[in-house]
């Protein structure tokens, strides 16, 4: 599928959004994820740290697994915003490799990636760009 312009810039827009909302007391970093489903509606999330470190759930799962528990299993594209809360957004907030993982579970190969810092400064990569060599047991998309 071509994602439009429109569509990229709206879920840059949605992910700075869901980013306001991190919970990050431990690490500062606030991270927004906009995840673009079939039927074109979307749905955000953001990072969720706990006291624990281990417990802490990034805003790429935590939208992903919003997504899934609300019967959403058809996902065409994700957009990422990160930085540190108290500095101006300067670099790309790429995915943890666990978020990488969870995103092939559900994902097709070329699902598109937009690492955004903002609609002037991001990049769009497919999956398997992002996570080459890609595991998914014997599972076929
Ligand atoms: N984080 C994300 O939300 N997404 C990523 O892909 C990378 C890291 C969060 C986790 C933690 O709350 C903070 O950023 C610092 O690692």
């Amino acid at each position: 599928m071509e994602l439009s312009k429109e569509t990229v810039f709206k879920l840059i827009d949605e992910a700075a959004k869901a980013r306001d909302m991190a919970y990050a007391p431990y690490s500062k970093f606030h991270v927004g994820a906009a995840l673009l489903l079939g039927d074109g509606s979307i749905i955000t999330g953001c990072n969720i740290e706990n006291a624990s470190f281990g417990a802490t759930n990034c805003a790429e799962r935590t939208v992903i697994f919003k997504a899934v528990s609300e019967g959403h299993r058809d996902f065409k594209a994700i957009a990422i915003v990160g930085g540190k809360a108290d500095e101006p957004l300067s670099d790309y907030a790429y995915p943890c490799g666990i978020c990488r993982q969870v995103m092939c579970e559900f994902c097709p190969d070329d699902f598109p990636i937009i690492v955004a810092v903002n609609k002037e400064k991001y990049y769009i990569k497919p999956l398997d760009e992002m996570l080459p060599g890609l595991f998914r047991g014997d599972k076929v998309l």
